[in-house]
């Protein structure tokens, strides 16, 4: 733990943060995870202490660049450091091809070389976009991510993985490359919209079902504080988020096995979100998804009734959906987890809690128990 007070351009004291170090088997890859809140006064001097490159370029989208984008490049130029602010579309339409084509070229035109940094500042579609862009500009520059949504905090800002679509689906594109330093702020939290805010709780929920009884606890103890974003009980909840992707992401950095535990909720998810064409938030899909998969767990006999009960019930009071809505068609679901990137051989690899915090992938999961699971959660 590290204790800093300065005050902090958002109007607040930052009086205490906490340092993460995501450490992988080859020493020279570290990311350093910051976490408290009113953290870009901190930023902004520990960028001037510890350059990340020679400029930096702050990918952002049109949205955080007016909430915090603008004063982040003032406060960074007034210290001195050098950069520029590289402006996408909000939204999941920017992770393409196109986007990060013109990012490369701007930051070409600009000057940008390979001693140069980038700061993804903004949701998961700016941290997976920055992500690719540094992973493969003058084969690779340093970068730091700055995450603005709850889902970019507990999740996709760390651990390295980024990726693009393509018109025939989502992330297929993309590399494993650890951003250098990581940079939470859960006071950033407070403007995200209520949808954006459950997104990012599905993800928390799911962390804490697949590895912590604490967190899954916390999550029980303290629903009205946290739905009201109360700071104190946010900052342990992203911190503890933070804690377990960085264990799960050290155990297993390139997704071959352990890592793959993060995946709860996730294969019936994925399938749900391609079958209503994206058309369903991730967060909501991902919830549907953890209500079938824990279904599926407690009918193959891996776990409890109890602990069933519990994990729908805490969906339910975070407004997180348990059912699969009326008239969608589960033989089409089906059909698309089978033809998911994360089936193997045809066979559907789905992860099953075996109790509140600790989970296993089951390969050749049959078809039938998940038509029962499916069945079983048809509102
Ligand atoms: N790389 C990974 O490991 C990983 C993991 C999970 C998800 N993802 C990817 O993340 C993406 C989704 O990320 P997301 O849910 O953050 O969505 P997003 O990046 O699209 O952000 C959602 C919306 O919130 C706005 N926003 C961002 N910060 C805000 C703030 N502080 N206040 C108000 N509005 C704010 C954005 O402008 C955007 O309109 C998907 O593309 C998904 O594939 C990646």
């Amino acid at each position: 733990m590290i204790f800093v007070n300065s005050p902090d351009s958002w109007g607040r004291m930052l009086n205490r943060m906490e340092k993460i170090d995501l450490i992988l088997k080859r020493e020279e890859k570290l990311s350093e995870i910051f976490i408290g809140f009113g953290l870009i006064q901190f930023l902004v001097d520990d960028l001037k202490e510890r350059p990340l490159g020679n400029r930096l370029g702050i990918i952002t989208d049109t949205r955080v660049e007016n909430l915090v984008g603008y004063r982040l490049h003032q406060q960074l130029t007034r210290a001195g450091i050098r950069a520029d602010v590289i402006v996408i579309k909000p939204g999941e339409a920017s992770k393409r091809w196109e986007t990060v084509s013109r990012v490369f070229g701007e930051l070409f035109e600009k000057g940008f070389d390979r001693k140069s940094g980038l700061i993804a500042l903004g949701g998961g579609v700016v941290g997976d976009v920055t992500g690719f862009v540094a992973s493969l500009y003058m084969r690779s520059i340093p970068c730091a991510q700055v995450p603005t949504t709850l889902l970019a905090q507990v999740d996709s800002s760390l651990g390295g993985k980024n990726g693009i679509d393509l018109s025939h689906g989502k992330n297929l594109l993309g590399t494993i490359y650890q951003p250098r330093r990581v940079y939470v702020d859960p006071s950033i939290l407070e403007s995200l919209s209520e949808d954006e805010f459950r997104n990012g709780l599905a993800e928390v929920v799911k962390s804490a079902v697949v590895r912590s009884r604490e967190l899954f606890q916390l999550l029980e103890d303290c629903h009205d504080a946290i739905s009201e974003r109360q700071p104190k009980v946010l900052e342990e909840m992203v911190s503890r988020c933070c804690r377990i992707k960085s264990h799960v992401v050290m155990a297993d950095e390139n997704d071959t096995g352990f890592r793959r535990i993060l995946n709860f909720g996730h294969t019936v998810g994925h399938a749900v979100e391609a079958y209503t064409n994206y058309r369903v938030p991730h967060g909501v899909a991902v919830s549907i998804g953890m209500a079938v998969e824990t279904i599926l767990s407690t009918r193959m006999g891996a776990l409890s009734h109890e602990d069933n009960k519990r994990i729908i019930n805490l969906l339910r009071r975070y407004d997180l959906p348990t059912r699969i809505p009326r008239g969608y068609d589960t033989e089409k679901i089906l059909g698309l987890m089978v033809s998911d990137k994360k089936a193997e051989d045809g066979r559907i690899a789905i992860v099953l809690p075996t109790t509140i915090g600790d989970a296993v992938v089951r390969k050749a999961v049959p078809d039938e128990s998940i038509r029962e699971a499916f069945r079983e959660v048809q509102a």
